[in-house]
């Protein structure tokens, strides 16, 4: 019963607005912030589906270039390296085609230690590599990060040397074709061990735009809300003032006047909704009768035949 005091002070305009207020707030959270919250997932869902078929298909491509590709160095002569047969080489060239028609899209496979300079990991590319290395049952990360003013969304996975073959290449540069290490240098991608997590291939999805859509739209949403709010908020409480509140408070004003005047013959205003007419024709009424039984009482003359002015239906 906590609402019984306060509500005994608290008037019916404030009342009102009080309960319109709480209607605006709630309708605003569940509105615009449910709008928001599910137009942002939905972005972030279909960022994701791009990342992972991507990302799937650049994985694609190392598979298809170990499988069936990299065998054929055998058949080449050993004083040349042909970096085509490198798987890792193989995808990031594929890729590097793709972005010619979707120049947004981000692939790249950093390794901690890596063969080629280019690869060589930023600090959000070598934490997640240290998280993949502390959790070897991690098969993926996602998550949006901020770059350059622009917000991505981004799929890594981590890079696990996972086959003997990887190790020709990757273990000493004496085991590793002389050709390769003479392009590449003696230094850089080597000291690798048997599934070792060396690096992690990512794939990043912009998503700035569709961030700043999803927010307009709920501001846009939020903005509509409050002006139905507000015109409902001006019509019900102005409608309210006028029809009930302040004939109410007249009619109370009154009636408080009557009942401590002598007066026998008191006016009580006639306005307002047809309830509150309906109250104060039975408080005049009620006033009148009150009168008369107390002249009755007082051992008085009897009393002149009254008639109320509006007493109509009696
Ligand atoms: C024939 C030698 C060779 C083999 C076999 C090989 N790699 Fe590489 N790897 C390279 C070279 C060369 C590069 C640099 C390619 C480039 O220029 O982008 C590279 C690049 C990479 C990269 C990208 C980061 C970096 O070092 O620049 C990763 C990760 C990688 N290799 C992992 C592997 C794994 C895992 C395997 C086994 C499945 C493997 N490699 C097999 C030679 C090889």
């Amino acid at each position: 019963m906590a609402l019984g005091p306060s509500l005994d002070k608290l008037g019916t305009s404030a009342l009102i607005r009080r309960i319109l207020l709480a209607i605006l707030i709630v309708s605003l959270t569940i509105g615009a912030g449910g709008v928001y919250e599910i137009l942002r997932n939905r972005a972030l869902e279909t960022a994701s589906n791009d990342a992972r078929l991507l990302l799937t298909s650049a994985v694609a491509v190392t598979s298809f270039t170990d499988d069936e590709v990299f065998h054929l160095m055998n058949q080449l002569p050993p004083d040349k390296f042909y970096k085509q047969l490198v798987p890792f080489y193989a995808a990031n060239a594929v890729f590097h085609r793709l972005r010619e028609t979707y120049p947004n899209y981000i692939y790249r496979e950093p390794a901690l230690n890596p063969t080629n300079p280019n690869d060589r990991p930023t600090p959000h590319e070598v934490e997640l590599t240290e998280r993949f290395q502390d959790n070897p049952a991690l098969k993926e990360i996602e998550g949006i990060r901020r770059e350059q003013g622009k917000d991505f969304f981004y799929l890594a996975q981590p890079i696990k040397v996972n086959h003997q073959q990887c190790l020709v290449c990757h273990s000493t540069p004496d085991r590793a074709p002389a050709a390769m290490v003479a392009e590449y240098g003696p230094s850089n991608g080597f000291g690798w061990a048997m599934n070792d997590t060396v690096g992690i291939l990512e794939l990043s999805v912009p998503i700035t735009d569709e961030l700043r859509g999803t927010a307009e739209l709920a501001a846009t949403l939020a903005a509509g809300l409050l002006l139905v709010f507000l015109i409902t908020y001006i019509a019900l409480t102005t409608a309210l003032e006028t029809a009930l509140v302040t004939p109410l408070q007249r009619l109370a004003d009154a009636a408080d006047a009557a009942s401590r005047t002598t007066n026998e013959h008191v006016t009580l205003p006639n306005s307002g909704t047809r309830e509150l007419r309906q109250l104060s024709s039975a408080i005049g009424r009620l006033n009148l009768s009150l009168r008369k039984s107390l002249r009755q009482l007082s051992g008085g003359a009897p009393p002149p035949p009254e008639t109320p002015p509006d007493k109509k239906e009696d």
